[in-house]
């Protein structure tokens, strides 16, 4: 680091000054109003540095007195955000070694992370996937000094943006403050400054709606349940899983004080809720003349009314706008009441951030697509906003520009996006990692944009990613003429899977030019680790040019055939000798629908995603178990090892069952038998190293749902949720599975024993009988049969271990030898 890049940044600050009033403003300028205005509501200096000695004393509790943490201001850095690391002039083994200069505590946290993966080769992961390995951290007192006088980390984006709105429900719905400590943790050493805080709307919800006289008992049917609140929040369904009791609306509204006192200590901007609309059936009651309608059908069954077709007040009714700045009022005052009963300042909401979550057009299409209705419309959404808080700026996810493309054209779109100033509203531009909007829309025509990595659809579990996209795609849109990229950010469905992925995307919001993404691999394994182990780098090589080079454009949603079990009749249609390769591609599976859900056709069987050579991934399990000796003891090692040998399999799997598919289609009876047993028998040992390694246990999912219950109805009520999201998801009748079963399935040891097995061998039963009756496959008997299994199981109580069983290394070796060698 150095003086004189500070003076040369001055420099150009100052001319840039000189220059901006003749100078059209971009966004970037636009946004930097927004970055003075959310400085000006950051925790002081002080509490800044002793949040990220908080995160210093969870994470490495023996160096808490090593490091030295000091804010410092924007200006400072060249007028952008940065950390400083440097070392130490008099260290000591009692006193602080490195000296970590930031301007949030954001930075202080980023500068640790970057300093101990750096200089001390050291890997932060979640714990579901490994956790941290801090091993080869040094012992205070021989810490490597940072050479030259320090180094200087800017960002070259303000924002780095965290979250997609159901992440909140396939990972989030049963944390506990602990957890939650622990991923705020996460997010700050990732250097994540703009994470949504979605937990506990629904009490503000309910306080807003009681408010205009609407009965706590009618909103029993418009929140959904704890596991399928995202869903009922956008307007999808309402009532299913519900009703919400007293106590969880409680409970949740007290998790999201902790969460944003929490978030706002470390200097981060939390994106709140807004009004999109969607309202109680009940409000037609009181107000019978209001512009409500009734949204279609989304994803039931039949069309019952009892889960779908929620009601939407129209933006240009003045009830929108005073209902919208209701509940941006709520938030604040919140706080305000709470803060004058009693002295609570830290735990409560208040005046605390400007940017605001609105998706108004992602549930419905507009009724016309005249430019001047949409452009009043957006101008309503923004209204309702800044009525409630005059500085708010609409953060929107840019998801129907790709998913609605065909109504939002380029009139639309600009109606849209320039319906606000310039600067009140940032787009998320979700799916850049596969495909970007922001080339074909002239940089969303002028409005910032946040580039996000989109990744993973359901909380599945496929090892899965783009590292090559990652590493240098941001640079690309960052750089290119006019960019209006004014930040980078991480939309996952679900999180806790593929940390590399997550790992690199995080240090894309520090690196002004691309990264080696071959280099950074190998980077990347030894500090996984916290050694070099040469199989293992091989091992990554292999996997850096294969499972992590996705290019063929399709997500990563997981459907192999033995989580995502296909209701298909082998005697309707025959197999193509095409369809018996899992190679081919499905151009099917990628997301259609507006809530990132993929559709298939009944009449077609569903092809898994393969877009590797397998046999290059078996060498790279080969080199894995080789590698195990010198790494026993390590739980990063044991979670990677287990989920390779998973994802080996089960791609082997859906070999296995075209198989017997073909040899039904053959009559041939014997093989039948002999492929299904094949495949039932790798969901046993699939079942049996998942239990191997306490991160792939349902029972885990199951316990941290009963634990938030109070009482026995919450608590049946909690498991239901919990098991129903990750099987069955939405309804279904006697005869029709969930149009969304499988959505968020998961590898899971419990549920491929319990769940995935009876499916495959009952279906495999009706086959085979089918041949040996000499009678025609009765789809609608293993139908009906499997969802009455299906529901029962998703009522049950039964007790799934929380605790691992059997030693991972040698079951992945056994399961190697017994299947490829
Ligand atoms: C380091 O030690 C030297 C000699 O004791 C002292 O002069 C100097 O002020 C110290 N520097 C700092 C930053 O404490
Ligand atoms: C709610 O009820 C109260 C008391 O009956 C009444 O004063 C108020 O006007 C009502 N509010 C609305 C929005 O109907
Ligand atoms: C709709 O679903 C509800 C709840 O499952 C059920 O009670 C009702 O009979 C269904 N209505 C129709 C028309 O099927
Ligand atoms: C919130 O803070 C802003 C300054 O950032 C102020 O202008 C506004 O009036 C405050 N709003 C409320 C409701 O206190
Ligand atoms: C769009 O709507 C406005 C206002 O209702 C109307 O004046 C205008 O003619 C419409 N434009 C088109 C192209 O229909
Ligand atoms: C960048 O903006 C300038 C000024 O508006 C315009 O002339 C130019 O065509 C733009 N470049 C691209 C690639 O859109
Ligand atoms: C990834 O795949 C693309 C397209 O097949 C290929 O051009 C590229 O070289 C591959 N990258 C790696 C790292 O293997």
């Amino acid at each position: 680091m150095s003086r004189k890049y500070f003076q040369v940044q001055n420099l150009l600050l100052i001319l840039s000054f000189l220059v901006l009033p003749v100078a059209i403003q971009s966004s970037p300028e636009a946004i930097e109003t927004v970055l003075r205005r959310l400085d000006s509501k950051r925790a002081p200096a002080s509490a800044q540095q002793s949040a990220a000695k908080g995160v210093l004393s969870r994470l490495l509790p023996s160096h808490v007195r090593s490091f030295d943490f000091t804010i410092v201001s924007r200006d400072s850095c060249g007028g952008v955000s940065c950390f400083v690391i440097k070392s130490h002039e008099n260290s000591s083994r009692n006193g602080p070694e490195i000296i970590i200069e930031g301007t949030t505590a954001v930075e202080l946290a980023s500068g640790l992370h970057w300093y101990l993966k750096y200089w001390c080769g050291a890997h932060i992961s979640w714990d579901k996937t490994g956790g941290t390995q801090v091993a080869s951290v040094p012992v205070p007192g021989s810490l490597p000094r940072v050479k030259d006088g320090g180094v200087v980390i800017q960002r070259p984006i303000p924002w780095n943006y965290y979250q997609n709105v159901v992440t909140s429900s396939y990972s989030y719905v049963w944390w506990d403050w602990k957890r939650w400590e622990k991923e705020i943790d996460w997010m700050a050493l990732q250097g994540i400054n703009l994470p949504l805080a979605f937990t506990g709307q629904e009490s503000i919800w309910q306080k807003v709606f009681m408010d205009l006289n609407i009965t706590a008992k009618e909103l029993d049917n418009f929140f959904g349940g704890p596991a399928f609140l995202a869903w009922a929040r956008m307007g999808n369904l309402h009532g299913w899983g519900g009703p919400l009791s007293q106590n969880w609306l409680d409970q949740q509204l007290n998790l999201q004080k902790q969460i944003l006192a929490r978030m706002l200590e470390l200097g981060m901007t939390p994106v709140l809720p807004s009004f999109s609309g969607n309202v109680p059936a009940a409000l037609k009651r009181i107000y019978p003349s209001a512009q409500i309608s009734r949204l279609g059908d989304w994803n039931t069954v039949d069309g019952n009314k009892t889960w779908c077709c929620t009601y939407l007040l129209d933006p240009s009714d003045p009830l929108f706008i005073a209902i919208g700045e209701a509940f941006i009022l709520k938030q604040i005052e919140d706080y305000l009441l709470l803060h004058i009963l009693a002295d609570m300042l830290i735990t409560e909401y208040g005046n605390v951030t400007d940017i605001y979550n609105c998706d108004t057009f992602n549930e419905n299409i507009p009724p016309t697509d005249n430019v001047t209705y949409i452009s009043s419309v957006g101008a309503a959404v923004y209204k309702a906003m800044s009525k409630g808080n005059k500085h708010a700026v609409w953060l929107m996810q840019g998801w129907l520009f790709y998913d609605k493309s065909s109504f939002w054209k380029r009139p639309q779109m600009q109606a849209l996006l320039h319906s606000v100033p310039l600067g009140k509203m940032i787009v998320l531009d979700l799916f850049a990692d596969v495909k970007p909007i922001w080339k074909t829309s002239s940089q969303f025509y002028g409005t910032p944009y946040i580039w996000c990595l989109l990744h993973n659809f359901g909380g599945n579990i496929e090892m899965y990613g783009i590292l090559d996209s990652i590493s240098s795609r941001p640079i690309e849109a960052r750089t290119s003429e006019n960019s209006s990229m004014v930040g980078v950010g991480m939309c996952m469905e679900g999180i806790e899977q593929n940390p590399i992925v997550y790992e690199l995307m995080s240090e894309m919001s520090f690196r002004s030019e691309s990264v080696n993404a071959l280099e950074w691999t190998k980077t990347y394994s030894r500090r996984r680790y916290g050694k070099a182990v040469d199989e293992i780098e091989a091992a990554w090589n292999i996997l850096y040019q294969t499972i992590y080079n996705c290019t063929d454009g399709i997500a990563g949603h997981n459907h192999d055939f033995i989580v995502k079990f296909p209701q298909w009749d082998p005697s309707a249609s025959i197999l193509l000798d095409t369809e018996k390769q899992v190679e081919m591609q499905m151009p099917l599976l990628l997301p259609q629908n507006r809530r990132f859900l993929s559709q298939e056709k009944i009449s077609d069987l569903p092809k898994p995603h393969l877009w590797y050579s397998p046999e290059d991934v078996i060498e790279a399990l080969r080199l894995f178990i080789d590698a195990g000796s010198k790494l026993s003891g390590s739980l990063t090692y044991r979670y990677d090892l287990i989920d390779l040998t998973r994802q080996v399999l089960s791609k082997h799997a859906n070999q296995l069952f075209l198989d017997a598919l073909a040899a039904y289609q053959r009559q041939d009876a014997r093989n039948l038998d002999i492929h299904s047993q094949k495949f039932v028998q790798l969901i046993k040992d699939i079942d049996e190293l998942l239990a191997s390694d306490n991160n792939f246990l349902l029972g885990t999912w199951l316990e941290s749902a009963k634990s938030l219950a109070s009482n026995p109805t919450d608590r049946r009520q909690y498991e239901w949720n919990a098991r129903t999201q990750v099987t069955m998801w939405y309804d279904n009748t006697e005869l029709l599975q969930s149009k969304l079963h499988d959505y968020a399935n998961k590898f899971w040891s419990g549920l491929l024993k319990d769940y995935y097995l009876p499916r495959a061998s009952t279906y495999f039963y009706y086959l085979s009988r089918s041949l040996k009756e000499n009678a025609e496959f009765k789809l609608e008997e293993w139908e009906r049969e499997w969802i009455s299994y299906s529901n029962t199981w998703q009522a049950g109580t039964e007790l799934y271990p929380v605790k691992t069983q059997g030693e991972a290394l040698d079951i992945a070796r056994a399961l190697y030898n017994k299947y490829f060698n």
